[in-house]
């Protein structure tokens, strides 16, 4: 099945009540982990790559990859271009065959936001693809830039952006943030256990602009649960993620069954796969064959997004509906 875009998608996932998971790709393991999960769960996925990834795995081989998923999948899949910084790296890619591209110009002003991302929705729509745009500021790192203070999206603002820049889907920020460390200790409570607890979501907020953009895709950026089962596992095997925390799966399920249409999750898939090499290297210390101890890595990538499309996102077989 050729790619497709996330029009479809979002239609009907917003009626549906479930979102889509939005995966991060940067090596053929994360692929396959995650295009098994899709066909396991029977579930349409979008696979991402930031700039990042195309730096690291190198533009060309990236697509390769996904090409290749294209071949042996049979569920949708539609590839994003996650936190597009500029006009110019929105366009190689629009330009490459992505279906989706994603402008980010929430860490400008409200109008130099609308003037790029209305500029890419331009080009994009011009070549047959969909554009995501950001409104608010996740806390975390976004393509290398370090938020040490988001600020949440404004309802006010939602109206205004949507309409002047035409795009097709909009990234709020209602609480969630990248990485493994979501949350610092001071801004949670510990429950009994001494376990720390995050605050809530902002759903008020959410609500707001779901009202005031009826049937309008939401995304939301941020959105791993950090699985305690993984960052414990590193941890045992000699690594050093104290007080990892992220979003609870609970609140992403609520999230999922409301206007937000995808989510996205990298650093879930990234702490699975450094927990599947991490014990299996310890285990056995005598294995230097990458095959061994990759293996296992990506089946914890399958597992990982296979639990998302079933527990989190909703998905799982919806690949027919698309
Ligand atoms: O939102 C950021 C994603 O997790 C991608 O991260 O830019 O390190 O590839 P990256
Ligand atoms: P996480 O760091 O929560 O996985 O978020 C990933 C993301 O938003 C990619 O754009
Ligand atoms: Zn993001």
């Amino acid at each position: 099945m050729p790619l497709v875009d996330t029009k479809e998608m979002f239609k009907r996932a917003y009626e549906g009540g479930y979102a889509i998971g939005a995966f991060n790709v940067n090596n053929m393991e994360i692929v396959q982990g995650i295009v098994a999960a899709a066909e396991e769960t029977q579930s349409p996925v979008i696979l991402q790559a930031s700039a990042g990834a195309r730096k690291y795995a190198g533009a060309e081989y990236l697509f390769g990859l996904v090409e290749s998923a294209l071949k042996v999948s049979t569920v949708p899949i539609a590839l994003h271009l996650d936190h597009g910084a500029d006009f110019e790296t929105c366009k190689s890619c629009i330009d490459g065959g992505f279906t989706s591209v994603m402008i980010d110009g929430s860490a400008q002003s409200f109008e130099a936001n609308i003037a790029i991302t209305k500029e890419v929705v331009e080009y994009a729509h011009a070549h047959g693809v969909v554009v995501e745009g950001e409104l608010g500021q996740l806390e975390g790192i976004e393509d290398d830039v370090n938020v040490t203070t988001g600020s949440y999206t404004d309802p006010d603002d939602v109206e205004e952006f949507v309409s002047r820049t035409g795009v097709d889907s909009l990234a709020i920020a209602i609480g969630t943030s990248h990485g493994a460390f979501k949350f610092r200790p001071e801004q949670c409570t510990r429950n009994e256990q001494g376990v720390l607890v995050p605050p809530d979501l902002r759903f008020d907020i959410l609500e707001e602009i779901s009202q005031r953009l009826p049937g309008f895709p939401i995304v939301l950026h941020g959105a791993s649960s950090v699985v305690p089962k993984y960052v414990e596992i590193i941890n045992h095997y000699g690594g050093n993620l104290k007080d990892a925390i992220g979003i609870p799966e609970d609140q992403l399920r609520k999230a999922a069954r409301s206007a937000v249409c995808k989510i996205n999750i990298d650093s879930d898939m990234r702490l699975a796969l450094t927990a599947g090499i991490r014990e299996h290297m310890a285990k056995y210390p005598e294995h230097f064959d990458p095959r061994q101890y990759l293996k296992p890595a990506r089946q914890n990538i399958q597992d990982i997004v296979a639990h998302k499309i079933r527990n989190v996102l909703g998905s799982d077989g919806k690949a027919i509906d698309v």
